[in-house]
């Protein structure tokens, strides 16, 4: 019984959620936590739903070794290599008009097989690779991110491919979450971008935290390294912060790294591949509140890869955002410094960093069948039918 409150308690606040995902709330996307058997309430009231609606093929686990994220104790995994392995989402679904969205796949092996052996399979998104998974153990959870731009009434289908032997599949979380046209101007809607970092300086991670979130956008900013010249001094966000570029969240612009030298702040990224590819830069330098003199400068030279891209000068309450692209880049290593101009009387700071690379996934440019809305639109009905059965047995 208690089971069956839980139940139509989440079901309760999934209908208040998108009665209200009109408005702002909306931003907050569209979760899914793969291989669940309920749908999941994180401690933040966050909601994840099942994957069962969406996919015919997999097995649902749960992880052997406790992860931190609820969300990721679950996964579902595609032991038949001869089945599709897909998931098919209606656009639909979404319930905005807005055509740019973040896809975001996580993957936390958590030894479910008790095999610890993490596997390397393919993801695929509307029939195209897009990327490589490697589980092999880190620290949290593996995620990869795409910006990706559909058609209001089209099927998304994102697809996990065996590609060795004995290496089976899996995914614990899949998020959709639409990206307003305001945010990331420069990437062109018409192009699809992989994240490939995007790194808080001087602060811990920050991520959507439901009622209490600073990130009202659904993206994650992961703790950078301080590198060994730099400390962590406290910053002031832009006072208009509502109209920096990309909106990003005020914990992330308060804290900073300062080189405790003169020397540059040197920063580096890998690149999954070696191929040359085109990046897109977003930097965002924010300035202390007790800038030692009136008359003192910081003036910062941006370099990526040794080659001198862009000069930036801070300001007290205010966020500059510098971003460049396209910019030609080969991995492995990337090397970005942040050094003082010439001109400047105080040393570089940066308070965050993100970078994305283009990738060749063409976005949805006609309309697919509708069938799978229909499957899920009976689904629905089907659960609410079953919902309201549940009440009149409790009653
Ligand atoms: C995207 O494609 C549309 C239609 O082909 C075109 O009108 C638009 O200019 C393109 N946008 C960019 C930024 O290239
Ligand atoms: C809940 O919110 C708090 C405060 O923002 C945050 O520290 C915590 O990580 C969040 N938990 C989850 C599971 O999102
Ligand atoms: C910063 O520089 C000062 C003076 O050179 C030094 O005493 C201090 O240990 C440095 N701090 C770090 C974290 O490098
Ligand atoms: C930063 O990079 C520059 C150029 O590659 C190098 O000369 C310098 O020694 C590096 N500084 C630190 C602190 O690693
Ligand atoms: C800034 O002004 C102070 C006193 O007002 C002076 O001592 C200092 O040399 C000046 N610094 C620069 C870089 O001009
Ligand atoms: C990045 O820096 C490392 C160490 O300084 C160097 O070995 C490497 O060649 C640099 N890579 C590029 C692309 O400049
Ligand atoms: C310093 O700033 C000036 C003026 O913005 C710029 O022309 C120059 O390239 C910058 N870098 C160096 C190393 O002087």
């Amino acid at each position: 019984m208690e089971k069956i409150l839980w139940i139509l308690l989440v079901f309760m606040i999934i209908q208040l959620q998108n009665a209200a995902s009109q408005d702002s709330l909306a931003y907050a996307g569209w979760r899914i936590d793969c291989g669940g058997d309920v749908p999941l309430v994180d401690p933040n009231m966050t909601v994840w739903d099942i994957d069962e609606d969406f996919t015919q093929s997999g097995i649902n686990k749960r992880t052997l070794d406790q992860q931190p994220l609820d969300e990721m104790n679950t996964l579902r995994v595609f032991p038949d290599r001869t089945d599709q392995n897909c998931y098919a989402f209606p656009t639909t679904m979404f319930l905005q008009k807005t055509l740019r969205y973040v896809i975001r796949a996580g993957f936390s092996y958590g030894n479910y097989d008790g095999l610890s052996n993490p596997p390397t399979f393919d993801l695929h998104l509307n029939g195209g690779k897009w990327s490589t998974v490697n589980t092999t153990p880190k620290s949290g959870p593996i995620y990869h991110e795409i910006v990706y731009s559909t058609q209001e009434s089209a099927i998304l289908t994102v697809c996990l491919v065996q590609t060795r032997d004995g290496e089976v599949p899996f995914i614990s979380t899949l998020e959709f979450t639409p990206l307003p046209d305001v945010l990331y101007p420069h990437l062109n809607p018409n192009v699809s971008f992989t994240l490939v970092s995007r790194t808080n300086l001087g602060g811990g991670e920050i991520r959507y935290a439901g009622l209490f979130t600073d990130e009202f956008y659904n993206r994650i900013w992961t703790r950078g390294v301080t590198p060994l010249n730099c400390i962590q001094v406290t910053t002031l966000q832009d006072s208009n912060v509502l109209g920096v570029e990309n909106d990003p969240p005020v914990p992330v612009l308060e804290e900073s790294i300062v080189s405790n030298t003169s020397d540059p702040i040197n920063l580096t990224f890998e690149l999954p591949t070696t191929t040359p590819q085109s990046a897109h830069f977003v930097f965002y330098f924010t300035e202390l509140a007790n800038r030692p003199m009136l008359n003192d400068t910081r003036i910062i030279d941006i370099n990526i890869n040794g080659q001198m891209m862009q000069t930036v000068e801070t300001e007290v309450n205010k966020c500059k955002v510098v971003t460049l692209y396209p910019v030609v880049v080969s991995g492995p290593t990337i090397n970005i410094t942040v050094a003082a101009n010439k001109s400047s009387t105080l040393p570089p700071i940066i308070a965050a960093m993100e970078v994305f690379t283009k990738n060749d996934l063409e976005p949805i440019q006609k309309n697919t069948n509708a069938n799978a809305q229909e499957h899920l639109s009976v689904s629905h009905f089907v659960l609410i039918s079953v919902l309201c059965l549940l009440v009149s047995f409790i009653a």
